[in-house]
């Protein structure tokens, strides 16, 4: 990595007012994500990536359209680190490219044991679990068990009623504070890039 590379690992932009329509085309890539999705992934990744912490997956619960799948998996290439993607239908418009990317896509309910989710949480290296789909409450409630010290796990749909901008970032609440908060405490989970992550609408904490 040159001087330069490095000098620009640095921190994007947050935006104040992201579009709140549930569905975002970036590059012609679908995906139900407002646009600081990406500074904030891009601002985790790049302070995991500065402290050498070694990142071993990402794991996408709910992937849809499959468009922010595609991206998690163009970055997994370039770390060399694993991505899977479950859905419990097959919904992706992208079937071609996640064939061509050799995207491990899993068609199971994400709560079946045999999507061997809590296995691979548990593999070596940092997990990085990003719950998105039909559940998210009992999603981060399920999977946080399965951390790591070190591991991250995120929850899309996030808001925090008690904060005046609510809802200034995303419409649709499907997780919360108080829904999660015990799972939080029990697994010593942290926020993590916490701002960052709330202006995309998701939560975002680290095992300690
Ligand atoms: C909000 S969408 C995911 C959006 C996607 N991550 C994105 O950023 O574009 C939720 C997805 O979760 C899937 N889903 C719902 N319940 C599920 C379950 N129990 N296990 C796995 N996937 C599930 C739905 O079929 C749907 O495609």
């Amino acid at each position: 990595m040159n001087s330069l590379a490095n000098k620009y690992r640095g921190h994007l932009p947050i935006i104040e007012n992201p579009n709140k329509d549930g569905t975002l085309t970036l590059f012609n890539l679908q995906m139900s994500q407002n646009q600081n999705t990406f500074a904030a992934y891009s601002n985790l990744f790049n302070h995991l990536i500065k402290n050498n912490e070694k990142i071993g997956r990402i794991i996408e619960i709910g992937t849809a359209r499959g468009g922010l799948s595609i991206l998690f998996k163009l970055f997994c290439i370039v770390q060399k680190c694993d991505f899977i993607t479950y859905d419990i239908i097959h919904d992706t418009i992208y079937s071609d490219i996640f064939k061509i990317l050799s995207i491990d896509y899993r068609i199971i309910d994400c709560f079946n044991p045999n999507s061997r989710i809590e296995e691979e949480i548990k593999k070596e290296d940092i997990s990085i679990v990003f719950c998105d789909a039909g559940n998210k409450n009992l999603e981060v409630n399920t999977f946080s068990n399965d951390l790591k010290s070190g591991d991250i796990i995120l929850a899309h749909d996030f808001i925090d009623e008690s904060r005046e901008d609510a809802y200034k970032y995303w419409p649709c609440k499907e997780a919360y504070p108080s829904a999660i908060k015990l799972a939080l405490e029990k697994n010593n989970i942290q926020p993590f890039f916490y701002e960052d992550f709330y202006k995309s609408a998701t939560f975002c904490g680290r095992k300690i």
